[in-house]
Parts: C-alpha cells; structure tokens; sequence
C-alpha cells in the first residue's frame, strides 16, 4: 500500500525536482517515440505501460493492443528505469504517469521546442485494457470531422487539434499509414492529388504498392525532420502532409487559418502546443486510492 501523498509536501516537489535530474542520462533515446506514447495515453494515467500478464484471460492490456503494436520499447523501458531510480530514493509518491508527462516536456525542450507546465499529482490508471484502446485512437484517414469529434469527447477544441497534431514536426511513419494515398486514392486508383509530385514520387520510391518492406519508415517533416519546429505546418500548405489526417488540416476550412497561421510564427506554435499539452495531460487525470494507485513497477499494477 503506497503511503498516503501531500501533493503540496515538499517531498513530493523535491522527487519531481529528482526526476528532472534524471532525465539526461535518458536524453539518447529518441524524442518522437516518448511524445507519441504520452500523446497515445490521451488521458494520462499510464495505463498504457501495463504489461498483459501470461495467461490471462479477462483480455490484454492496452500496451498489447493491436493498435498499439508499433509502440516503442525504449520508451517503455526508459520510464520503467526511471521510475525505479526514483522509487529507490523515495518510494510511492511519483506516480508513473507523472514520470511520462515530465519526460515528454524535457524531450520536447531537448529537441528545441517550448518548456511548458506539467501538472502534476496524479496518480496511475487501475484500468488497462486493450479493447479500449481502438475507441480512443484516430486513425491516418480518419476525416477532420471524426478528429474534432474524438478530440471534442476529451476536452479539446479545434486549435488544440491543429497545435497538437505540430508534434508531427518529428518523428516518422510507416508505409502502412499512407500508401494509399500514394498509389489508390479513395478508390480512384490514383494518388491523392493533394501531394506535390517531387514528394509523391519520393514516397513512392520508399513505399511499393504491394510487397514493400513493412518495417520502412517516412519522416512526417521532410523539410527538418529533427527539430521541433513550426515546419509542418509550412509542409502542409506545400501539400507535403504525410497522412491523409495532417493534409486534412490545411484542406479544410475550419482549420486551415490556424494551419497557416501557426506555420507563420514559432512562438505563436509553441505557445499553443504547451496550452494544448497542458489540457491533455488534465484529461481524466486521476487522484485518491479509489481510481488510483502509485505503482512501483510501471508495467505492473500495485
Ligand atoms: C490528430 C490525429 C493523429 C493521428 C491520426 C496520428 C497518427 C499517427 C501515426 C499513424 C503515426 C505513425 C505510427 C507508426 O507508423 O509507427 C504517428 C506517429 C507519431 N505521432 Fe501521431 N497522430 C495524431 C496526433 C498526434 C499527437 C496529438 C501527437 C503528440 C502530441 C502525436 C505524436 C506523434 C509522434 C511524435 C509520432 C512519431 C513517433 C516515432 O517516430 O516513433 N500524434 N501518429
């Protein structure tokens, strides 16, 4: 049983100060990966670092969903490290999803992006199941409508979707996400007009039809792809989006003015992804022992 938490002690603040501390060591493992899992906790409560247990069968757990089959292992492993570095030092109070949310804003800030605030106190998901995991993702083509509607149903508004989807300024694809785009348009069988030709054509050269080697992979921000910039959005207007869903940002009327301007201004981008990042790291935040607990292993509930 984790000894009762007094989020304001002074215990707690010299932990996360700790946690902090420990990130350099951690700096080599690649940003994009630690933001799209945090990105993919949509709620933040860590629930996606559950391993399924062998045997089980009451279902897997989120981590070993289907969606979630490309989810990388450095980052899991990163915070599992961490996280036992700092349970060493001060046993059960930093819940994991607080480790998860700090490392992400410390990568961000690694990669050149903004610094924002992390609230912080809450505490780990007791749920972890791989069946709720296809309901709270989007999908490559999902169309904008279906993105605010997901959005929407967790607290976040149109520019938060348009600032948020700006963390595709790094990281990478895989084919699968949007070679059809590339050869068979919605069914027309030819490529989505909506990408320029000297992009397409490099795509394509990657991405075969069929066949093609299902590990290659895409960078979403060809123009600079390991720095966290305003660039994607500069791409987008090009029409150099790598999904169908970040094209559908600049196609669309009602986000594409906050398509060009977050494209015009680096600040004005970072301004709204750290508001953004900070409503995503609230949604269904949660405290007390009822809904929560402060796991000691990060893929193993307490
Ligand atoms: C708006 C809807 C979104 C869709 C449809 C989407 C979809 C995807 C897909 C399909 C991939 C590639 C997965 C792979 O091939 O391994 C990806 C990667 C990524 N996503 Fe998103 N995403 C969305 C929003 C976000 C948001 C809000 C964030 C973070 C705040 C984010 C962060 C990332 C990062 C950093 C990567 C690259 C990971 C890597 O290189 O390993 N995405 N996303």
């Amino acid at each position: 049983m984790p000894p009762v938490r007094n989020e304001s002690s002074s215990f707690h603040s010299e932990a996360l100060t700790f946690i902090s501390s420990l990130l350099p060591p951690f700096s080599a493992l690649p940003l994009p990966k630690l933001l799209k899992l945090i990105y993919r906790l949509m709620g933040c409560d860590a629930s996606v670092l559950i391993a399924s247990k062998p045997g089980n069968t009451s279902g897997l757990a989120e981590k070993d969903a289907h969606d979630n089959k490309n989810l990388p292992v450095e980052a899991f492993d990163s915070i599992k490290k961490a996280k036992a570095l700092v349970e060493n030092k001060c046993p059960g109070v930093v819940s994991c999803a607080d480790i998860l949310a700090i490392a992400a804003r410390d990568f961000v800030h690694l990669a050149g992006g903004p610094y924002y605030q992390v609230g912080k106190g809450r505490w780990d998901g007791r749920i972890s199941m791989a069946s709720r995991v296809s309901f709270n993702l989007p999908r490559a083509n999902s169309s904008v409508d279906e993105l605010l509607k997901l959005f929407g149903s967790k607290g976040l508004n149109l520019e938060d979707l348009v600032a948020l989807s700006g963390a595709h300024t790094i990281g990478f694809a895989h084919c699968e996400h949007f070679v059809s785009r590339l050869y068979d348009y919605r069914g027309t069988k030819k490529p989505d007009p909506y990408i320029e030709p000297r992009f397409l054509k490099a795509l394509q050269m990657s991405c075969p039809p069929f066949g093609g080697n299902v590990d290659v992979v895409a960078p979403f921000d060809v123009t600079t792809p390991f720095s966290f910039d305003h660039a994607y959005y500069g791409n987008l207007q090009a029409k150099m989006g790598l999904l169908a869903t970040d094209q559908a940002l600049f196609l669309d009327p009602r986000t594409r003015p906050i398509v060009v301007e977050l494209g015009k201004d680096k600040q004005r981008f970072f301004q709204a992804f750290s508001a953004a990042m900070e409503k995503m790291g609230s949604i269904g935040v949660k405290r007390g022992r009822k809904h929560g607990e402060i796991r000691k292993d990060c893929s193993v509930h307490s």
